[in-house]
């Protein structure tokens, strides 16, 4: 979807399509060399990382396997509460496998940061994250990453994958959703 469609719900974008396309392209050429020869999978956290595992996956040149989880965490309406739910495990054994989790966003660091322990908890060789997008001002926890896309401000974003309701993830760019939206 282009920004016009909603462009009065979006009070500023923050990383345009084009910017998008061209990090992932050199987010997928460090994984190339970080990773080569390595038995990879990627691991997309529903159902945010969608765009972004569908972009990225295309643009890495070595072989990976792809898998999915949805997890959910238990909290207050937004607030995440850092105790995490398994909805949809993966389909394949981690077991010295070299898996790299592809998020669309580090907010707390909570669901992350649990994620991580638990596919390390089943032997995989190594875990590592690549997250397009990362909140430093909300995190409760320090994450350990790999790579990020974007560091952003602590606003409400959607696009790309992310939702407010279940709207906007088809929206081509990230923006900060207007007040007006939700309150
Ligand atoms: C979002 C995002 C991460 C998590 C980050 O998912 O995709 O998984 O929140 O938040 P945290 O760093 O505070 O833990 P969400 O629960 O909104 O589900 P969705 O991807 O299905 O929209």
């Amino acid at each position: 979807m282009d920004l016009i469609k909603v462009q009065n719900d979006i009070t500023k974008v923050l990383v345009t399509e084009a910017q998008i396309a061209q990090r992932v392209k050199e987010l997928a050429l460090e994984l190339d060399t970080a990773y080569a020869g390595k038995d990879v999978l990627l691991v997309g956290v529903l159902k945010g990382a969608v765009m972004f595992m569908a972009d990225l996956s295309r643009a890495i040149q070595i072989p990976v396997s792809m898998d999915w989880m949805a997890v959910s965490s238990y909290g207050s309406g937004t607030q995440s509460s850092g105790v995490v739910r398994i909805l949809k495990d993966l389909d394949a054994d981690v077991l010295g496998k070299h898996v790299l989790i592809v998020e669309d966003i580090i907010d707390s660091g909570l669901t992350l940061s649990w994620l991580k322990s638990n596919l390390s908890a089943r032997g995989a060789a190594s875990v590592e994250i690549v997250a397009l997008l990362r909140k430093p001002d909300a995190a409760k926890v320090e994450v350990e990453v790999m790579l990020v896309g974007f560091d952003i401000p602590n606003e409400f974003v959607v696009g790309y994958g992310l939702d407010y309701n279940e709207s906007y993830r088809t929206l081509k760019d990230v923006g900060v959703l207007a007040p007006s939206v939700y309150s």
